[in-house]
């Protein structure tokens, strides 16, 4: 039998976005917090993803989840949300190239985004690890929860991501619903264990697609931390 594909979604409808993102806290070095979307299109968005995996889990289509790193989740793209996505990246591209301009090397024109779920009954944590993005946006979606914070581990170089975390690099950050964190895909991090609820994020790793043709062998960079 051939399944139909799903309808494609719209993009999120301009009131969704809290004004144009350009306040960009900065929590430490190279990690910021900007304000995104209205907490509303927050769990709007939940449930049009939720409606769209339960009507592919009907069709018997199994959803993979994003990477290896997770058991749940999903890559956005194959429930439809690629020109909503596209959208994403094209509102976010301009703040993590101004904000991070060392690591998007020029335009991020290309994205792999997907959704990762958190709570007792999903994935309950996330260990060591760096992203294959120049830049990481990640959006909290919602619901509540307790736990699961973001612990940032230091900046490396691709030589150097082994290295040990100084203490004075280690950054708890706990999520808030409509924000995002957004920080370069080689600064380590990982996901603490969640304590209660659920926490969903839409994850975005921006990236350049002409830099990652044309770049050369990996070398230490003035802003690793390994210099130090
Ligand atoms: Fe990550
Ligand atoms: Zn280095």
């Amino acid at each position: 039998m051939k399944l139909s594909p799903l309808e494609t979604a719209a993009p999120l409808r301009e009131d969704a976005w809290l004004a144009a993102p350009t306040l960009a806290e900065e929590l430490a070095p190279h990690v910021y917090r900007t304000p995104l979307l209205r907490p509303s299109a927050c769990a709007e968005l939940l449930r049009e993803i939720d409606a769209r995996a339960a009507l592919l889990r009907a069709r018997g289509v199994a959803l993979t989840p994003p990477n290896s790193m997770h058991e749940h989740g999903y890559v956005l793209e194959a429930l439809g949300f690629g020109a909503l996505l596209e959208d994403v990246r094209r509102r976010v591209a301009p703040l993590a190239e101004r904000l991070l301009p060392q690591f998007a090397q020029g335009e991020l024109d290309a994205h792999h985004s997907y959704l990762v779920d958190y709570s007792s009954r999903t994935d309950e944590e996330l260990g060591f690890h760096v992203d294959d993005s120049e830049v990481t946006v990640n959006v909290c979606l919602g619901d509540e929860f307790h736990g699961a914070e973001l612990v940032m581990l230091g900046l490396r170089c691709g030589l150097h991501l082994q290295s040990g975390v100084r203490a004075e690099e280690e950054l708890e950050i706990v999520h808030e619903p409509g924000s995002a964190i957004v920080h370069a895909g080689l600064h380590r991090h990982r996901v603490d264990p969640i304590r209660s609820g659920r926490r969903r994020n839409l994850i975005v790793w921006l990236r350049n697609s002409r830099w990652r043709a044309q770049r050369g062998p990996l070398e230490c960079q003035s802003w690793c931390g390994a210099r130090r």
